[in-house]
């Protein structure tokens, strides 16, 4: 590393390479929605932080964490929002209020509807809560060949950012931000990463997920779901007939204006009801369930379900979730 690329901060920085291209952050235009798009492993979470500290004095903040691969705000599988605290706004992660949504898989892969929406409706919450500047974390699915450019155009035109921060090593980014540099729409800010980041294998993001959601069940119990009481939201199985759900699999409880209350596991599913292991302690004021797209192992080691829905014939309808291997969570995919 250069000399000239290492900066030291605030006591909460030390370590971190700041390159001097940074010093083109335009501060003061960092209002509204600031979302922060970069390859895998190109330091987006850490960018995030250090904008988070540089801005805090300054400005009410929010933060939406819509990774739901390697989530640092929440678990696995969904998106947070958090407000800076009112009493050490500088404090990150923040602890004040909260609100999270429920995109059910690891990956925006097959949920690219919710994954766009979450955000949207997040960002849209940060607003209304009197949040000044909203940073948004994104996952590092940005090639083309996935979907990724699809995905994140999608999210300007809905979201509309004031502000793109793009963090590239090379100019991976091009196919998705070549278009916009003269659109004006947003104002583009183009840096490169830090050469001090570390980037993560396949395994260690496993691990990640794995610890994430074992924190997060840490105090569940076992709830009683009386299934005839609660619709179940965007079930895909429920197009070809009928609902399966399947011992493992992970689900959404959802408040009536669709936020994520708690996620539970399904554990044991009757005629009438299920039983569901989940921190949440009662039913109150649970207005719907929404299936996810994986299941957990007794050691939180997720697992995508697929779904095999045929088209129902006049006499049988065969909706059948089937479980894939580990799911492929290459340096690639998030
Ligand atoms: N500017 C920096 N200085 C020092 N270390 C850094 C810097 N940026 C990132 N790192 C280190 O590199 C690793 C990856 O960074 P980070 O998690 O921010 O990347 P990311 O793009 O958010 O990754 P992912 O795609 O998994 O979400 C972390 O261990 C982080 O501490
Ligand atoms: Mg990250």
């Amino acid at each position: 590393m250069k000399a000239a690329d290492e900066r030291r901060l605030l006591p909460g920085y030390i370590g971190l390479a700041i390159p001097r291209a940074w010093d083109r952050i335009p501060w003061d235009k960092l209002r509204g929605v600031v979302m922060v798009v970069g390859a895998v492993d190109t330091g987006k979470s850490t960018l995030i932080k250090f904008l988070w500290g540089q801005l805090a004095p300054h400005r009410r903040l929010a933060v939406v964490d819509a990774d739901v691969g390697q989530a640092t705000l929440g678990p696995p599988t969904t998106q947070t929002l958090r407000l800076a605290s009112e009493e050490v706004p500088e404090e990150f992660p923040p602890r004040g209020r909260i609100a999270r949504w429920f995109v059910g898989a690891i990956s925006p892969r097959g949920h690219m509807l919710p994954t766009v929406i979450g955000v949207h409706r997040l960002t849209s919450l940060a607003r209304r809560w009197g949040a000044e500047t909203i940073l948004v974390d994104t996952t590092g699915m940005v090639s083309p060949s996935v979907g990724g450019v699809a995905l994140k155009w999608a999210k300007f035109d809905l979201v509309q950012p004031n502000v793109v921060i793009v963090l590239q090593r090379e100019r991976e980014l091009e196919p998705l931000i070549a278009p916009w540099r003269s659109v004006q729409r947003f104002v583009l800010v183009e840096l490169p990463t830090s050469p001090l980041v570390r980037t993560r294998s396949r395994e260690e993001r496993i691990a990640w997920r794995q610890q994430r959601f074992r924190l997060y069940f840490r105090r569940a119990r076992l709830l009683s779901v009386p299934l005839q009481a609660f619709s179940l939201l965007y079930d895909r199985t429920a197009t070809a007939g009928g609902t399966v759900l399947v011992p493992g699999q992970l689900v959404g409880f959802l408040d009536r204006w669709g936020f994520l209350m708690a996620l539970g596991i399904v554990r044991r599913i009757g005629d009438q009801n299920i039983e569901v292991f989940t921190p949440l302690r009662d039913l109150g004021r649970v207005a719907a369930l929404r299936p996810g797209s994986i299941v957990l192992d007794e050691d939180y080691r997720d697992r995508r379900l697929s779904f095999r829905a045929t088209a129902p014939s006049p006499s049988t309808v065969d909706a059948s979730p089937t479980m894939s291997s580990p799911d492929a969570s290459s340096p690639s995919s998030p």
